[in-house]
């Protein structure tokens, strides 16, 4: 049997934290010995908010690096930059000719992003649907994502049926897959919301570059509650339940097994090991980062990942033309 495709991307802000690391990029790693995986660093939907263009183009060799140095082999998988396929943006205009202004209102972090405001850049309401041109374009199987992206996998399959209905065998229908624990990751300062690259306070997140100082800082200032016991309960204790969450993506220990080792113990205790598991977890990862981030394979890496991805989407993308009977035949 054919080794299944997998696609997957992330953004090239700053800050890539630990909630990317593990409701994502654990699982890119995991997966590239057994299938046919792309990853890409999405540049084009980095510009669906301002950015600085400077800042921007150190951003994308960043995500890369933190790609391989989290573990993933260019050797085993495509690593590429999106804007350097240019069928994304061909395929992203299709679709959006196939999707619906009432669907993508729907998209709750659309509704997050514009909060309260009346008119939104046109590029952040059509998001999604760049996302599923990401996706459909290499008729992928398999899209390892953290939770928070499940509305924007159940629009991208809709999308391929839809169009498949029209038009039979155009698009391979995805399917996502979400790490059942570690699959979200909360901001340490409000337990309520999830770890975030733009929030403005920077101790509610831990980034997978930030010193032993910061992780120790972060940790240690980390909100919890008065109700002193060490206890797994998300709903009544979710600044406590963080924490435990992860302990034990990042020890492997299940969370069980964490609350039994903390028996008794104060929340002191358990940010001070935490502190010393995350440590020891990001050291590694921050000393290849800058090993690569600053060698000359970099460059020749991303290139040959653009070539390879690049062959694998124009059939594809033939294949739509064709159907919806848009330029010559070829
Ligand atoms: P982004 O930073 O939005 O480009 O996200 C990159 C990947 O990390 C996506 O697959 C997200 O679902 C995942 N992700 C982002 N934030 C979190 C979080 N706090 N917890 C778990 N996964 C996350
Ligand atoms: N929207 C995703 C996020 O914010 C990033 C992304 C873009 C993506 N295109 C994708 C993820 C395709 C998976 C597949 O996290």
């Amino acid at each position: 049997m054919a080794k299944e495709r997998v696609f997957s991307g992330v953004q090239p802000t700053g800050n890539i934290h630990l909630g990317n690391y593990l409701g994502a990029l654990k699982q890119f790693v995991e997966l590239q010995d057994e299938a046919e995986c792309l990853y890409c660093v999405v540049d084009m939907h980095a510009i669906t908010v301002p950015q600085d263009p400077k800042e921007l183009r150190e951003h994308v060799l960043d995500v890369a690096s933190l790609y391989m140095a989290v573990g993933l082999d260019p050797k085993k998988a495509i690593l590429f930059v999106q804007s350097e396929v240019s069928g994304h943006a061909e395929l992203g205009w299709i679709l959006n000719c196939s999707s619906y202004t009432g669907e993508l209102s729907r998209m709750t972090q659309f509704k997050a992003k514009n909060k309260g405001r009346e008119s939104a850049p046109t590029g952040l309401f059509t998001y999604p649907v760049l996302m599923a041109a990401d996706i459909l374009l290499y008729d992928t199987n398999v899209v390892p994502v953290g939770n928070d992206q499940k509305q924007h996998i159940e629009l991208c399959r809709d999308l391929a049926l839809r169009v498949n209905h029209r038009f039979p065998d155009t698009f391979v229908v995805p399917e996502g897959r979400f790490m059942k624990s570690g699959a979200r990751i909360m901001s340490l300062d409000d337990p309520t919301s999830k770890m975030s690259k733009s929030a403005e306070n920077i101790h509610s997140r831990i980034s997978l570059l930030d010193t032993d100082a910061k992780i120790k800082k972060s940790i240690m200032r980390a909100t919890t509650d008065s109700d002193m016991t060490i206890r797994f309960d998300p709903e009544n204790k979710p600044g406590v339940s963080n924490l435990l969450t992860i302990y034990s993506a990042l020890s492997g220990m299940s969370i069980p097994e964490v609350e039994a080792k903390f028996d008794g113990a104060g929340y002191g205790d358990l940010k001070k090991s935490l502190v010393t598991v995350t440590q020891e977890a990001l050291t590694p990862i921050r000393d290849r980062f800058d090993q690569i981030r600053h060698s000359s394979e970099l460059d020749d890496i991303l290139d040959d990942g653009a070539a390879r991805a690049r062959a694998l989407a124009e059939p594809v993308l033939d294949r739509v033309k064709e159907h919806f009977g848009i330029g010559r035949l070829k």
